[in-house]
């Protein structure tokens, strides 16, 4: 029997006085370089800053653990079930960090939020993003993610990079590999995100990290002024 469901998505906004700000974009974009100077941009200026990530690297964390076990191989289990630990340490996230700070006027800067959900939770599945079937995706996508339940960011940088770019910037890292730092499941990350900047194009900003690290960083400081 088939069932048919439509609904519309609606993003929880932001009530808090505090500011969130996220960067996205693929494995080696130069997510995690960025969050330093635009903290110390905003403390400069007397702001508070807290940064975060997800998922969540913390020890104390249990299932941000887990998942870091998974990332480096560690540990298997199967997708599905690996992107709901992605949605579980997302809520206990939210609820430990971001909301009570964002409630005290502090600036959160965090490195992925329930955006990577989709790029990445895709790629174990057969769906491809050219067809329609991305969009049935999604809704069982958000019922996983319960995107939701998630305060979206006030700004989103993506930060666009070719391929090889990545590839290159992975390769010169520390040595050890997480699951998804792979050329093909890449290539299929960044259609990912570019099918969810056409679907919500004012939830993003896009930066172009081809630049030099400080050229970025300008870029993104220009546009957190206006
Ligand atoms: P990174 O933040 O160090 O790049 O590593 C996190 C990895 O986890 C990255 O490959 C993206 C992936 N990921 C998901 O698969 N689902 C999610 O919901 C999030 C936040 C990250």
């Amino acid at each position: 029997m088939k069932y048919h469901i439509e609904f519309d998505i609606d993003f929880k906004r932001n009530p808090y006085k505090g500011l969130y700000i996220v960067l996205e974009g693929i494995d080696g974009s130069g997510k995690t370089t960025q969050v330093e100077f635009i903290k110390k941009y905003f403390e400069e200026r007397g702001r508070e800053v807290v940064t975060t990530r997800e998922p969540r690297k913390d020890k104390r964390s249990l299932i941000g653990k887990l998942i870091q076990e998974v990332l480096y191989g560690q540990t298997g289990i199967s997708p599905i079930a690996f992107q709901y630990l992605f949605s579980a340490d997302r809520q206990m996230h939210h609820e430990e960090v971001v909301i009570p700070a964002l409630k005290e006027g502090k600036v959160v800067i965090s490195d992925r939020c329930y955006w990577s959900a989709i790029p990445y939770g895709l790629l174990d599945k057969e769906e491809s993003v050219e067809s329609g079937a991305i969009k049935r995706s999604l809704v069982a996508q958000s019922i996983l993610s319960f995107y939701h339940q998630f305060i979206v960011p006030d700004v989103t940088f993506y930060l666009d990079v070719k391929l090889k770019t990545a590839l290159e910037r992975i390769a010169s890292g520390d040595g050890a590999k997480e699951i998804y730092e792979d050329g093909a499941k890449l290539k299929r990350a960044i259609k990912g995100y570019e099918w969810l900047m056409k679907e919500f194009p004012k939830e993003f900003t896009v930066i172009n990290a081809e630049q030099a690290v400080e050229k970025v960083t300008e870029d993104i400081l220009r546009r957190i002024k206006k």
